[in-house]
């Protein structure tokens, strides 16, 4: 049943059984994992994709919750940027406000910290958390809900703009985030939220998008109905290049702000691509695995080969890759990735080691699976010595292909 609408869920692709994506395990704790049936489907009535089968949100958020979202200087450099449009656009009159719902380590806030307007991040995971605190960001160790939004508002007042960013879409009771909205927000707030578009999943064949944290893939046309059955209108969206493709969606209380023609225009190109009705899913399963086949078989034939491969990027996306298509440390050895809390830990299901990025020179093998793909161009240019070296990289989107 549709979590937005209550309408019924066509399945499109069911991943079988995986494992939480970002669920590191320690060498000793092997044989404790979780798992659940990763399938997703398109709602008939509302449109909305999404999973079908939902993780309880504290398996999934907590205090050893290990993404950073400072982990790459692009992303820094977006939220810095982030930070300063809402400063100057929605953030301008006498001491405003602003929430951040899901505000991980603090990297879009310090920037509005240090800008001296009043600000709250409401997190729950604690470890993240904490390190936001460290950079100066006040946060509420929580997860956002109708509840918790009264309270905020019960003791700062109302915001003017409620942020989040790769947030909305990790959160199936959407009629608690809205109501919560609607006790929290100004009369003429703004809610912004930034997520991957699920037009650039279909057309890169980002399948790999697809996990337990992602439970919604938005659509203009999906947001808008969501939007509009709680009181709200979707008057603006921007197109993000970040993380293979996202779309910005900034929401106002219905009828308090002029949309922009960027609403009609896109949601007009979505109906004519069709994002929107199970049959515009029909050639999905195939794209997906078709990706499976080309990347087992060139990993195949590169052990027969005698190939040192490894991996790049202990990705939440990479924990449906290796899964899925059933790599194992045998095809891969290792995955580097620079987050500490990942660094000895092994990959959720496919128990590929990760160990720091010094570990790819030592030596260099002679492939790395980018699994980091939408980190392509920085990880590539740091790691420049590595193709100098004649090593090669592997990438999966949207076909598979080295270079
Ligand atoms: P990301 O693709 O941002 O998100 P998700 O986990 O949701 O799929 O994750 C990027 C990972 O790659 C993260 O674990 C940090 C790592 N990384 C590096 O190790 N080095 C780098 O230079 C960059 C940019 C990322």
């Amino acid at each position: 049943m549709c979590r937005v609408c209550g309408g019924a869920v066509h399945e499109f692709f069911d991943f079988g059984r995986q494992p939480l994506s970002d669920a590191f395990l320690d060498p000793a704790g092997v044989g404790h994992e979780y798992f659940f049936r990763l399938a997703v489907g398109i709602c008939e009535s509302c449109t909305m994709t999404q999973l079908i089968d939902e993780v309880a949100r504290d398996r999934m958020f907590h205090e050893a919750y290990p993404y950073h979202s400072s982990g790459s200087v692009r992303m820094r450099r977006h939220f810095e940027e982030t930070a300063q449009l809402l400063l100057d656009s929605h953030l301008t009159g006498d001491d405003p406000f602003i929430v951040e719902v899901g505000c991980n380590d603090g990297v879009m806030l310090k920037t509005i910290d240090k800008a001296g307007v009043r600000h709250l991040g409401v997190e729950p995971s604690g470890g993240v958390a904490e390190l936001a605190r460290g950079q100066g960001v006040r946060v509420r160790v929580d997860f956002f809900e109708e509840s918790v939004a009264s309270a905020i508002v019960a003791e700062d007042g109302p915001a003017d703009v409620i942020y989040a960013a790769n947030t909305m879409c990790h959160i199936p009771y959407i009629g608690s985030i809205f109501r919560g909205v609607d006790a929290l927000l100004a009369p003429d707030g703004v809610l912004v939220f930034e997520d991957p578009y699920l037009g650039d999943i279909l057309r890169r064949n980002t399948f790999d998008q697809i996990y337990d944290e992602h439970f919604f893939f938005f659509t203009v046309r999906s947001v808008r109905n969501a939007a509009a059955r709680f009181g709200f209108e979707l008057v603006d969206v921007e197109r993000l290049p970040v993380h293979g493709g996202e779309l910005r969606y900034t929401i106002a209380r219905a009828g308090r702000r002029a949309p922009s023609p960027a609403v009609e225009e896109l949601a007009a190109e979505e109906l004519e691509r069709g994002l929107a009705a199970p049959a515009d899913f029909a050639g999905f399963a195939a794209g997906v695995n078709r990706i499976r086949d080309d990347l087992m078989g060139l990993l195949r034939g590169l052990r027969a080969e005698g190939k040192r491969v490894v991996g790049y990027g202990a990705t939440a996306k990479s924990a449906t890759v290796t899964n899925f298509c059933g790599i194992t440390p045998e095809l891969v050895s290792f995955v580097c990735d620079a987050t500490p809390a990942k660094n000895g830990k092994l990959m959720p299901g496919s128990h590929i080691p990760v160990r720091s990025p010094e570990a790819l020179a030592d030596p260099y093998p002679d492939y790395a699976v980018l699994f980091a793909w939408n980190h392509a161009e920085e990880i590539m240019a740091k790691e420049r010595a590595f193709h100098e070296a004649g090593g090669r990289w592997i990438l999966y989107v949207p076909e598979v292909h080295v270079v």
